[in-house]
């Protein structure tokens, strides 16, 4: 019999699971038991602007887009209480893990996953109108409860989105890792190699980095490219660092 690839997945607890006291039901439902998958790094995350449209870049444009944000940054859940704002991001490892995680979530639409896959996760999420300032209903949010990867490829893009290699055991890290030799701040928007008062340290000599964020920062020095290219390195060394604005 072919062995299944060990493959790693990024899982998102949706402010909706936690809202809904739901989180050990779907840790059960994700367990190696029921996927064979094991946890490769987990954390709590207060989800930034920045971090929601680097994960949903691909939907920009589209009419859910804006509840959809607000929605992964807990405004739509907690509109009151920031602080209850967070989603639980988690790395599985295992076989076949892709497609065994995605399973046991089941389809994107909470109807549908009621249709065709009762028992699945999404089975016990709802579907909420959005409207406009007229009261009109424009689209609809799928709060689903949970996310799962769908591809290899972005399996890869999110993890490196959403963790740093030292968020992970070394030994179950997938994804290629370099150590850094030069210093990259930022601050006001702008990237430096150059400490002043109010800067970020994204990168220091000594740390750990994946491979295509040290790349990406590199070129985008280089280049003397605006920082929000490298928004896909940068939501990464802000999670959780300071209050965000409401
Ligand atoms: P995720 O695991 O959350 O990524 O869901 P998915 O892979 O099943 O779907 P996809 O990546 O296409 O969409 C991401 C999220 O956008 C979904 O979980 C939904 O909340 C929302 N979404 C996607 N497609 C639609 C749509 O056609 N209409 C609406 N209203 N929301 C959508
Ligand atoms: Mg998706």
């Amino acid at each position: 019999m072919q062995q299944e690839k060990v493959e790693q997945t990024l899982v998102l607890i949706k402010p909706d699971a936690l809202k809904n006291s739901v989180t050990g039901f779907l840790l059960s439902q994700l367990s190696e038991y029921h996927t064979g998958s094991r946890f490769a790094g987990a954390k709590i995350v207060q989800v930034s602007r920045m971090l929601a449209e680097q994960h949903y870049a691909a939907h920009q444009g589209k009419p859910f887009y804006e509840a959809l944000l607000d929605y992964i940054m807990g405004r739509a859940h907690y509109p009151d209480d920031a602080w209850k704002r967070r989603v639980i991001a988690i790395v599985y490892l295992g076989p076949g893990a892709l497609k065994k995680v995605r399973s046991v979530a089941g389809p994107t639409d909470p109807h549908v996953a009621r249709d065709e896959q009762p028992g699945c996760i999404r089975a016990l999420g709802t579907v909420v109108p959005i409207k406009n300032a007229a009261g009109e209903v424009i689209s609809e949010r799928l709060d689903n409860l949970i996310h799962a990867s769908a591809t290899h490829d972005e399996a890869e893009r999110e993890i490196k989105l959403w963790f740093t290699p030292c968020d992970i055991p070394p030994l179950m890290r997938t994804y290629p890792t370099d150590v850094c030799e030069e210093h990259y701040y930022l601050k006001d928007g702008e990237l430096s190699d150059t400490y002043e008062p109010g800067s970020v340290c994204l990168f220091a000599p000594g740390d750990v980095v994946w491979s295509s964020d040290l790349e990406l920062l590199r070129s985008c020095t280089r280049n003397a490219q605006a920082a929000s290219s490298c928004d896909v390195v940068i939501a990464k060394y802000l999670i959780n660092r300071n209050p965000l604005d409401d």
